[in-house]
């Protein structure tokens, strides 16, 4: 196989990024990976502001891009290709940075690829040394995204299961707001789970025992701003009781799901599976214990992305867009940013008002 070098832009959401990935019959290997973290900007607002993510990768994009290929040794005459996040994200981001491959690919006569973010998230595991070979089911679960992925094939994948409302990220973000404990949420959440009573309090779990392997946080959201407002005054105790019974309903929820998930990819696969975790939730270390010992259980691999794949990164959207262009995909100049995009189009909307593959409702 011929070798490929492919420069990958990543600003669908608060992170900048750019990285060179090379392709060739060794497996990928990741020549420079540089992400630039917007959170001190948001913090003010504990959430994620749209045009400040926009504005900020407008003005520190050329610069990443410029340190991902300086550290990549590379003039852009070396590259095979430009890869850039086309969706699904915010609208503003995404444009910054799919203008920006169209600039470079256009002027240095490359090929363009508009790579699905989450089509990254997919692959992001076969970054890591051995890689993961096909097929194997995915958790993805970030601020944006929260959903089973039987991942078959390069440009092959099918969606098992989705969450009609909140992403789990997105869940963790909101009661670290309702806390008041900072940005991003989900860090915080689980330091403070650290030295709280789990069975302090009482959540629900929505969708537990049902057949399907979807999600729903919202109700789980509105319990604990129930709790909190009945308590009041909160001390820094109650906080910490309050994330502990949060997490651990967290767990159970995604323990019962993965399990109904794992159930409907045995027939896929029809022998031992494997079991990724990728996206910024996937950082959760009990979540992650739960998910080892799930996938132990069932006689499956567990595999998670070193944390540095697993949040938003430019390597994954680099690797997404080498594994395109070998088969033969690229996109021409007018290719358009979409604020949506479903990995697997195919699949039907859970419910009337579930957007599939919709991204940035995190403030
Ligand atoms: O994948 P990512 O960097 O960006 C998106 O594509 O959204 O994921 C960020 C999300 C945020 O919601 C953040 O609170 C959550 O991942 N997160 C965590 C942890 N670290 C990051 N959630 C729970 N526990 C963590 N340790
Ligand atoms: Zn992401």
């Amino acid at each position: 196989m011929k070798a490929l070098t492919i420069l990958g832009i990543e600003t669908s959401c608060d992170e900048t990024a750019a990285a060179v990935v090379r392709v060739d019959d060794g497996g990928p290997r990741v020549l420079s990976d540089i992400v630039l973290g917007q959170a001190a900007r948001h913090a003010p607002y504990k959430g994620i502001v749209p045009e400040i993510a926009a504005r900020a990768h407008v003005e520190s994009l050329d610069a990443v891009i410029a340190v991902a290929m300086r550290d990549a040794g590379l003039k852009y005459a070396e590259l095979d290709g430009v890869a850039a996040t086309a969706g699904p994200g915010l609208i503003g981001g995404v444009m910054v940075g799919l203008q920006a491959g169209k600039a470079i690919a256009l002027a240095h006569g490359k090929p363009l690829i508009g790579v699905n973010h989450l089509e990254g998230h997919a692959l992001s595991p076969r970054l890591a040394d051995g890689g993961a070979s096909f097929p194997y089911l995915l958790l993805l679960v970030s601020g944006g995204h929260c959903q089973f992925i039987a991942v078959m094939d390069v440009g092959v994948y099918r969606r098992l299961g989705s969450t009609v409302d909140d992403a789990l990220g997105e869940a963790f973000d909101k009661l670290a707001k309702l806390l008041d404990l900072g940005f991003p949420g989900g860090p915080l959440v689980e330091q403070a789970a650290r030295n709280g009573d789990s069975k302090r309090f009482a959540l629900p779990k929505p969708m537990l025992g049902r057949e399907d392997c979807d999600f729903s946080f919202a109700g789980l959201k509105t319990a604990c701003a129930r709790e909190a407002a009945r308590l009041g005054a909160l001390t820094a105790q109650d906080k910490a009781d309050l994330c502990a019974s949060f997490q651990a309903t967290v767990v159970a929820i995604v323990a019962d799901r993965t399990r109904n998930a794992m159930r409907a990819f045995d027939p896929i696969y029809g022998a031992k599976g494997r079991l990724v975790a990728a996206g910024g939730v996937a950082a959760n270390q009990a979540i992650r214990a739960c998910l080892e010992g799930l996938a132990g259980g069932r006689g499956y691999y567990f595999i998670a992305p070193p944390l540095k794949w697993c949040t938003d990164n430019a390597a994954m959207i680099a690797l997404a867009g080498a594994e395109r262009l070998r088969l033969g995909f690229s996109d021409d100049l007018s290719f358009p940013a979409r604020p949506r995009w479903p990995l697997d189009e195919k699949s039907a909307r859970l419910r009337p008002s579930h957007r599939p593959g919709r991204k940035g409702a995190k403030a």
